[in-house]
Order: structure tokens, then C-alpha cells, then sequence
């Protein structure tokens, strides 16, 4: 799912625009291959991006990062790299947990690394329409030791529904008595607040209390660079000496299944992060984005509430990111695809950026119209 305009069109951020011409006239580029391991400007300044300026990790040198083919290539490195060397070698009988529901491709990516035991941790409660924080703990609680526990750092997809600061502390001290890895997918960071450091709060949080840690990250989303593939995979080890070794393992893995990675987008990236008046540019458009998100939250919810819709509208707003789940069942979804036109996943997923300013009242009046034919 991409982002769209109030026009329903997709954008090409305007700080991406000009950095795009900056290089495009930079004649000191070349098209030689980039390290395996990606561009060193874009790999550390990424990883800074996810751990934060002041991150301990970062100042102890015990961080790596590797530049992926998207946060789907962060994710089937750092699979491979568990697979191969996690506990022991040869971890295909490590059981890797992913929240149920969640993105449909962390299953196939962790079996297409090897992974056998792949299960799902509770996370989503249909009735409250929130997070199922008991299930969750748990699953968490029972899992066995050093069990590979997938975490959305934001913004989950599907259902937009992320732990708060409170439960997050409660899921990392459950994670450190078991001994289980936490692997963050952050495909949405920006996104779900309109601010990068907000949004990366849970990442922290667990570097903070100790964790060996990977965290995929995505800059499709947040800067719109959803077919140059950058992603960053950030390693977070005991020491220098560990993620080093990482590091030289990951540049096996790599070598073996893409080789070597595309540098346009890690270019674009780079010279964004590096430069202050370019980041203050993106982090700009990046909250323009989340505030078309949270607009169009605040006023389907407002329309629902006052057409007098049956059943409760506050989870619309309550969600965040891109995705919400609107608690539509099979038949009123439906209802909405083949009578109304207005096309969401048979799970009640509606994409946020799908809505516009001109078509809010005909989304609302097609929802309360499918909700009180079909309870
Ligand atoms: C939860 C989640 N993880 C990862 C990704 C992968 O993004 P990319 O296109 O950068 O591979 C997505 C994209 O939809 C996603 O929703």
C-alpha cells in the first residue's frame, strides 16, 4: 500500500525532487558498484535515523547497518542471517513468532529463509478493537527460550493498532526474562505520529534496556521511494567485535542474493540525512503526509458519528498509520466492493490515503449504509 494526495495521486516528496537533481548534476557520481555491504553514509546515518542521535549503541560502536533491497530485503537478510548463525547454526527448529494478523509477506519471507516452526502471537482482540496485551504476553510467556519474536515499531499493519509506552515496557521485560530475540520491522517510521524520534520510541526503548537487537527498516513509505529499494537492516550487538563478525556474515548473505545494491536510493537518502536543512525538509513532508492520514481519520470518524452509525467510530482515530481496521465484517464489506464501489481487504482493512476530501461523505454514507443492512 502507497501513499496518495488528496487528489488520489502518488507523490514524489519535493525534498526528493531536489535531491534528485543535486545528484543528477553532481558529476563527481559514477555508476561503479557500491560496497556489498551499501553505501557507508546511507548505512550509518540510517541506522541513526532508527536509533537516535544519542543512542548508547551508536556511541559504543556496537552497531551495524547493511543497506537492503527495501525493508522486505532487511527482513530476508536478517532471516537468513538467524537461520545460519542465530543460536548455534543451523536454527531452521527456532520458532519465529509473528503477531496475528500482521503483514502477509513476514511468513513467507522467515519459511523462504528456512524457518519451519512459524507461529503467530496473539496481538489483535476483534471485540475490543484493540490490542490483545494479555494474549500477547502470554504467548510471550510460554514461548520457548530464544524464540525470534517479529515487532511492527510502528504504525502496525494491519490493523494500526500499536502497544503504548506502558505496554511496550511490559512486552521487553516479558522478552528479557525469556531470552527472546526481538527482530523490529520498521517500514512506517514517521508516519504513524508525524515524527521521526516519537515513532522509534519502541526501538529505543529495547536498546536502552540491553537487547542484541535487529531492526529492518523501510524508506519506502516515508520517503516515497517505494521502487528504488532502499531499506537498512541495523545490527545492534554486545560489542565492536560481535557485530563486526555480523557484519562479515551478513556480506556473505548478501553477496549470495543480490550482491550488491542499487545506489540511487541510498544516495537520495544519504545526502538527505546528512545535510540539516534537507532533513528539516523531509521530516516536513513526512508530517504532511501523516496529517493527511490523521485529517481523513478525524473526519470519517466525525461523519460516521454524525449519520449516527450503529456501533462505536473512537478506534478510527484511536489507529494509526496508514491502515485502519474499521471492524466491518465479511458481508458489509462486501456490501461496500460490489455495491458502493469502494475497495478494502476482506478483513475490514481500509488503506487511510484512499480517502480524499471529495470522497469522505460517500465512503461514510457507504459504511453506515453496509452497517445497518448487515449487522
Ligand atoms: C509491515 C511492513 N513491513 C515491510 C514492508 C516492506 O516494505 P518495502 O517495500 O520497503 O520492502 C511493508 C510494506 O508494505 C510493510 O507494510
Amino acid at each position: 500500500a502507497a501513499y496518495r494526495t488528496d487528489e488520489g495521486q502518488p507523490w514524489v516528496l519535493p525534498v526528493v525532487k531536489k535531491v534528485e537533481q543535486k545528484i543528477a548534476n553532481d558529476a563527481s557520481l559514477n555508476h561503479e558498484y557500491l560496497p556489498i555491504l551499501g553505501l557507508p553514509e546511507f548505512r550509518a546515518n540510517a541506522s541513526r535515523i532508527a536509533l537516535g542521535e544519542d543512542s548508547r549503541a551508536i556511541k559504543e560502536n556496537r552497531v551495524g547497518g547493511v543497506q537492503c533491497l527495501g525493508g522486505t530485503g532487511a527482513l530476508r537478510i536478517g532471516a537468513e542471517f538467524l537461520r545460519r548463525w542465530y543460536n548455534g547454526n543451523n536454527n531452521t527448529t527456532t520458532p519465529v513468532y509473528i503477531s496475528s494478523p500482521s503483514w502477509e509477506n513476514h511468513n513467507s519471507v522467515f519459511v523462504n529463509a528456512g524457518f519451519k516452526d512459524i507461529r503467530a502471537y496473539r496481538y489483535w482482540d476483534a471485540a475490543k478493537r484493540g490490542l490483545d496485551l494479555e494474549g500477547l504476553l502470554e504467548d510471550m510467556e510460554s514461548a520457548p527460550e530464544f524464540s525470534i519474536f517479529i515487532l511492527h515499531a510502528c504504525a502496525h499493519n494491519p490493523t494500526g493498532t500499536d502497544p503504548t509506552l506502558e505496554q511496550w515496557k511490559q512486552i521487553a521485560a516479558v522478552m528479557k526474562r525469556r531470552f527472546l530475540f526481538p527482530f523490529f520491522d520498521s517500514a512506517y517510521q514517521g508516519f504513524a505520529s508525524g515524527c521521526l524520534d516519537r515513532d522509534a520510541w519502541a526501538v529505543r526503548y529495547f536498546v536502552s534496556e540491553g537487547f542484541e537487537l535487529f531492526c529492518a527498516q523501510s524508506f519506502s513509505k516515508n520517503f516515497g521511494l517505494y521502487n528504488e529499494r532502499v531499506g537498512n537492516l541495523s545490527v545492534v550487538g554486545k560489542d565492536t567485535d560481535n557485530v563486526q563478525r555480523v557484519l562479515s556474515q551478513m556480506e556473505k548473505i548478501v553477496r549470495t542474493i543480490w550482491s550488491n545494491p542499487p545506489s540511487q536510493g541510498a544516495r537520495i537518502v544519504a545526502t538527505t540525512l546528512t545535510c540539516p536543512q534537507l532533513f528539516a525538509e523531509w521530516k516536513d513532508n513526512v508530517k504532511t503526509m501523516a496529517d493527511r492520514v490523521l485529517l481523513m481519520r478525524s473526519e470519517l470518524r466525525a461523519r460516521l458519528q454524525a449519520l449516527g452509525t450503529p456501533g462505536t467510530w473512537n478506534h478510527i482515530t484511536e489507529q494509526i498509520g496508514m491502515f485502519s481496521f474499521t471492524g466491518l465484517n465479511p458481508k458489509q464489506v462486501e456490501y461496500m466492493i460490489k455495491e458502493k464501489h469502494i475497495y478494502l481487504m476482506a478483513s475490514g482493512r481500509i488503506n487511510m490515503c484512499g480517502l480524499t476530501t471529495k470522497n469522505l461523505d460517500y465512503v461514510a454514507s457507504s459504511i453506515h449504509e453496509a452497517v445497518t443492512k448487515f449487522q
